[in-house]
């Protein structure tokens, strides 16, 4: 079972993990434990402060490092071992490989950085990786950590219905997914390609192989550029680029 801890000042966010589809699902079959611990458990003042005025002036607030850093210690009592992972715009790009090596852990913290950020000591101290979920800015990282924990649940095993789902998607080797149908054959004039119907295994998994590749080639190059092609792929994409160009002119 994964064990996560999420430190985040807005614990009912991730009711949404816990609660809907197939992360509530991979929770019930004990697949994945989550625990959440907030630092304003740890708040010392009146108010229960967790935040503070910027040292230098400017606006917004800092996450303050007292109970901040009191929400992680607690989070790795629970959790022995486990390293902290701060969900942040200045981290690491998270890419797929990345999702795979930590769903393959025993356990992890998150840490969800809120406002315009935690006070750079409690990173020096008390965080072992950054990471961003791309290039834009969220109000916080709880939904980063809540992108991160959905892309990691559906691939612990047991999670997904059909065993074979996670293996055969998009990026899974590094292409981007091949176009799907379902009934009816034809609506508005649109038919279902016919190779589809054709009861022909081996056909349709060349057809799909051969989509798989030129929509990438088509829509993301870069990462045909990262990936080595077998020799039936080059031969399926070439095809791809005939057709395609064909059409165009
Ligand atoms: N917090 C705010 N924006 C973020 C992003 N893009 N990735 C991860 N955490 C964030």
């Amino acid at each position: 079972m994964l064990r996560v801890g999420v430190v985040t000042l807005f614990p009912e966010m991730f009711d949404l993990y816990s609660d809907w589809g197939i992360s509530a699902r991979a929770v019930d079959r004990k697949l994945v434990h989550l625990s959440v611990f907030n630092p304003r458990d740890h708040a010392r003042d009146t108010h229960r402060s967790v935040d503070d005025r910027p040292y230098g002036g400017g606006p917004g607030m800092v996450m303050m490092f007292e109970p901040v850093r009191a929400s992680i210690r607690e989070a790795r009592q629970a959790l022995p071992g486990a390293r902290v992972h701060l969900l942040t715009p200045q981290g690491r790009r998270l890419a797929q490989a990345d999702i795979q090596s930590l769903a393959r852990l025993e356990s992890l913290v998150l840490l969800a950085g809120r406002y315009e950020g935690l006070d750079e000591r409690l990173i020096e101290a008390e965080v072992d990786e950054e990471w961003s979920i791309g290039d834009y800015v969220l109000s916080g990282g709880e939904l980063a950590c809540l992108v991160l924990l959905d892309a990691m649940t559906r691939l612990l095993p047991g999670a997904l219905g059909d065993g074979e789902s996670a293996q055969a998607e998009s990026f899974m080797d590094g292409l981007l997914d091949y176009p799907h149908y379902t009934r009816p054959e034809t609506v508005d004039g649109r038919r279902v390609p016919e190779v589809l119907l054709s009861g022909n295994h081996g056909a349709i998994r060349r057809w799909r192989l051969k989509q798989a590749l030129g929509r990438t080639w088509q829509r993301r190059p870069d990462l045909l550029e990262q990936r080595p092609l077998s020799a039936e792929e080059t031969g399926l994409l070439e095809e791809f680029i005939k057709e395609h160009t064909a059409a165009q002119s």
